[in-house]
């Protein structure tokens, strides 16, 4: 569920902005989410569940380069271009060419829909750099279903292009327990598209994702399954592409250093220009977030109550506070954190550590043993399927 509460919110302070010596992080990753619009309805998509409301709020171009400029100068360098899907914004080339121009290294993350050859052309005119595409199956039928649309031979074909283009590419697979069978094919389609690292992801159980846990969370020895998949692909292709496979939390018994430390490195602006330190902050209760529209980018990265609230290890709670390793992990996962016990500020309950981590246990033993037949489709309307229809 959804709670905004703007009990706690006060206004960044220093209306001049910067605080160098109070904060010493520079974001160095920007993340424009262009648009929550997407044509497809991937079931553990990470935009905010009511995704809908903020269309007729976007940001429109010129206040896009006008964002992507102040953040150059806070030091970000490296953009992700994402959504929804960033294809359906017909000024993605402009934003992209106006990026290159001022030294970003520019990265589209995108389902391939709303490519076509010609716009690819453009792109990589514009100075694109880098593409991430993503793959929901290995097949048209997994895929079908699991975007709720065929685009599974179009990707195909945009996937071709781009490499013609010669703009590099990633493959991204989200992995789950429908289609982690097919995790050999992925491999083998990320060689034969010479696609330059392919991602296994697994899902990251909130927002969407936790609505469909118990559909989506694959077993313990599925997973092992899966990891011996990549072991033998990796001893039969020693030259292949390399590959990422990012094993969910939940099996671990560490959670992720999520976002690289809260405030560090990382700047998500949603499409309505509201800055905020992790894709998924909105969803958090508390504090409402600083809009691009009424404060600089500099102001609101030094100042603002999202973004210090879990900034730094003193916010900590036990036990975290006194382990050794929260450097590392910085307590985690503050959106795994809200949607598992209510509370962003405890410690994530991936890590064995937790004293709620019996509730991540539970979950995989619920799944397991009572898996569910439907999902929940990224949609505005309900949109539940069924798996074995
Ligand atoms: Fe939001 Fe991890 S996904 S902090």
């Amino acid at each position: 569920s959804r709670m905004t509460s703007s009990n706690f919110w006060r206004m960044p302070v220093h209306n001049n902005g910067s605080n160098p010596q109070n904060n010493p992080h520079r974001p160095f990753w920007l993340l424009a989410e262009l648009t929550y619009a997407c044509p497809l309805q991937c079931p553990y998509c990470s935009n905010p569940e009511d995704f809908a409301s903020s269309r007729t709020r976007e940001l429109n171009t010129a206040q896009w380069i006008d964002v992507l400029e102040q953040g150059r100068k806070l030091g970000a360098v490296q953009l992700g271009l994402s959504g929804g899907e960033p294809c359906v914004r017909q000024d993605l080339e402009a934003i992209v060419s106006a990026a290159r121009e001022m030294g970003y290294y520019t990265n589209l993350l995108t389902s391939t829909v709303g490519l076509n050859r010609a716009r690819i052309d453009r792109l990589q005119q514009a100075g694109l750099d880098h593409i991430q595409v993503s793959l929901q199956g290995a097949d048209q039928r997994i895929s079908q279903r699991f975007a709720g649309s065929d685009f599974f031979e179009h990707k195909l074909a945009m996937a071709k292009h781009l490499r013609a283009a010669g703009i590099p590419m990633v493959l991204n697979f989200v992995v789950h327990r429908h289609n982690l069978h097919q995790i050999e094919q992925v491999l083998e389609l990320g060689v034969e598209l010479d696609a330059e690292a392919v991602e296994l992801a697994n899902c990251q159980y909130h927002g969407w994702a936790m609505q469909n846990i118990d559909a989506l969370l694959p077993t313990r020895d599925e997973l092992r399954q899966a990891e011996e998949s990549v072991h033998r692909f990796r001893q039969q292709h020693k030259t292949a592409m390399p590959i990422l496979f990012v094993v969910p939390d939940f099996y671990e018994g560490r959670p992720r250093p999520c976002v690289n430390g809260w405030g560090t490195t990382l700047m998500s602006i949603s499409p309505d220009g509201n800055v905020l330190p992790c894709q998924g902050a909105a969803d958090l209760p508390g504090y409402t977030p600083c809009n691009v529209k009424q404060f600089s980018l500099e102001n609101i990265w030094n100042n603002s109550p999202l973004f210090e609230r879990f900034r730094g290890l003193d916010w900590l709670p036990q036990p975290c506070r006194s382990c050794d390793e929260k450097e590392q992990d910085f307590g985690g996962c503050r959106c795994q954190a809200y949607s598992l016990t209510g509370d962003p500020a405890a410690t994530d309950p991936a890590c064995s550590k937790s004293p709620q981590h019996a509730s991540v246990l539970r979950l995989i033993k619920r799944a397991a043993q009572h898996p569910s037949d439907q999902l929940i489709m990224r949609s505005t309307q309900r949109n539940i399927i069924n798996l074995h229809e």
